[in-house]
Formats: C-alpha cells, sequence, structure tokens
C-alpha cells in the first residue's frame, strides 16, 4: 500500500519568534511511519516541527503551520491509499502574523484567533476507495469522543488516546489507545510501545485494504 501519515503538532505564528503550538512529539507518527516501511508498505511522511530523524526508507516533507499541512496531504494524497492523519493539528492560528518581532509595548494582552482548516473535513471529497485513518486525543470519555470524531469525520478508524494517562498520549514512548472501527466494536490495545501501536494499525489497513 501506499500511506501518507501525518505526525507532530503545527506551530500558528504571531511573528518570526512567537507561535501557538501543542505537546506533540511527533513519536507516535513517527513510530508508525517506520512499522509501515518496515512491513514493506510505500510511506510518505508529513511532519510538523519535531526533532526526529526520519525512519529508513520514508519519503518527509516538512510543514510548519496547519495551512502547509493541508496543503501538503491534498498534493500528496492523490498518490497514496491510505491517509492516516496522527498529526495534532492547531485548531486555532493568530488573526495577525507579523513579518518582523512585535515590540512588547505594541502588543496587547487580548489575542486575536481565527479558525484554521480541518484537514480531514477539506479532503473528504478526495476519500473514494482511500482508507481514513484519525486520531482522538481526549481528556474526558475518549470511547465517546472519538466515535464522534469517526462520524463526524468520515473515518474508516480512529485511534482513541486517553492523553490523561501518564504512559500515554504526548511526547513519551509508549501508548495506550483503543482501535475504533466503523461498524466494529471497539478494540482496546494494552500499553505498548508507539512502534507496536504502530504495528498494529498497519495490520488494521493490511486487513481493511483487502477486503
Ligand atoms: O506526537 P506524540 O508526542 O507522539 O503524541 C501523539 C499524539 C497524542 C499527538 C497522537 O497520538 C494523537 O492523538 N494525535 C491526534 C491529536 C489531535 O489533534 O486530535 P484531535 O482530537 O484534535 O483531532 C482529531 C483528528 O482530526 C486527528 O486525526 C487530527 O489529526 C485531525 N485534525 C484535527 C484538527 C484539524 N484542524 N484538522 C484535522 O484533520
Amino acid at each position: 500500500m501506499k500511506i501518507l501519515i501525518t505526525a507532530g503538532p503545527t506551530r500558528e505564528h504571531l511573528d518570526p519568534v512567537r507561535f501557538l503550538s501543542n505537546r506533540s512529539s511527533g513519536r507516535m507518527g513517527f513510530a508508525l511511519a517506520r512499522a509501515a516501511a518496515e512491513r514493506g508498505h510505500e510511506v510518505t511522511l508529513i511532519a510538523g516541527p519535531v526533532a526526529l530523524p526520519t525512519p529508513t526508507g520514508v519519503t518527509r516533507t516538512d510543514v510548519v503551520s496547519a495551512r502547509e499541512m493541508l496543503a501538503a496531504v491534498e498534493r500528496l494524497l492523490p498518490a497514496h491509499d491510505a491517509l492516516v492523519m496522527s498529526a495534532a493539528v492547531a485548531d486555532w492560528r493568530p488573526k495577525r502574523n507579523s513579518p518582523a518581532k512585535l515590540k512588547k509595548a505594541a502588543m496587547t494582552p487580548v489575542l486575536e484567533l481565527e479558525p484554521n482548516p480541518d484537514i480531514l473535513a477539506a479532503v473528504r471529497d478526495l476519500k473514494g476507495k482511500r482508507l481514513f485513518v484519525g486520531f482522538a486525543a481526549e481528556t474526558g470519555d475518549p470511547l465517546g469522543e472519538a466515535r464522534r470524531k469517526l462520524e463526524a469525520k468520515g473515518l474508516d478508524l480512529i485511534v482513541a488516546n486517553d492523553v490523561t494517562l501518564p504512559d500515554a498520549g504526548f511526547e513519551v514512548e509508549t501508548n495506550r489507545v483503543t482501535l475504533i472501527a466503523k461498524n466494529a466494536a471497539p478494540v482496546p490495545l494494552p500499553l505498548l510501545s508507539k512502534y507496536e501501536v504502530g504495528l498494529r494499525i498497519v495490520t488494521w489497513l493490511e486487513s481493511a485494504c483487502s477486503l
């Protein structure tokens, strides 16, 4: 299969030195990319700003903002059989992005924001027979929220991630997730390395692709 994976955070700049972002390290998406490449798939990784080496055999495109990530997904998706959005995309960006560093005296205590595009929603028309997988990073009712996002975003599979657990979610090397496929019972996985979680997702993609 040809698998397109997004990983890491996006950064939404206010000026050249300040930005809004989140705690995503890219570990989950990079581990998934490595697992998919080792299983013989052709993998393209779209990475937000992270400090990780590119897994062997993976083609990588770097982006900074949500709008750049959307443009990369739109450009690359037609050549792929599956899209896995493990990136933590910033939902909002500052309304103004100054090309020069803002002076403290010129700033106000209230930051005006505007919404970023929802990448999965924006490429829904390109889905066709492609498999779409999302992640849901949740701090309350992970399964309920994940199911809602599975439906709302028209996904085939969602990976529900309770990010309140110390050994799961952002930054750490391990993850504890539940795989929720459309019209199927949730499959809770034990605590695993992010690489092993990646392998389980690849196995799901392989079986869904052969249906
Ligand atoms: O990078 P790590 O440190 O290893 O951490 C891994 C992780 C916690 C970031 C990862 O496992 C994870 O849960 N990623 C998704 C985080 C997230 O943004 O979830 P969400 O519930 O906000 O979004 C739901 C889905 O919509 C996601 O697939 C997301 O990529 C996608 N999305 C979100 C916002 C947006 N504007 N466009 C999108 O397509």
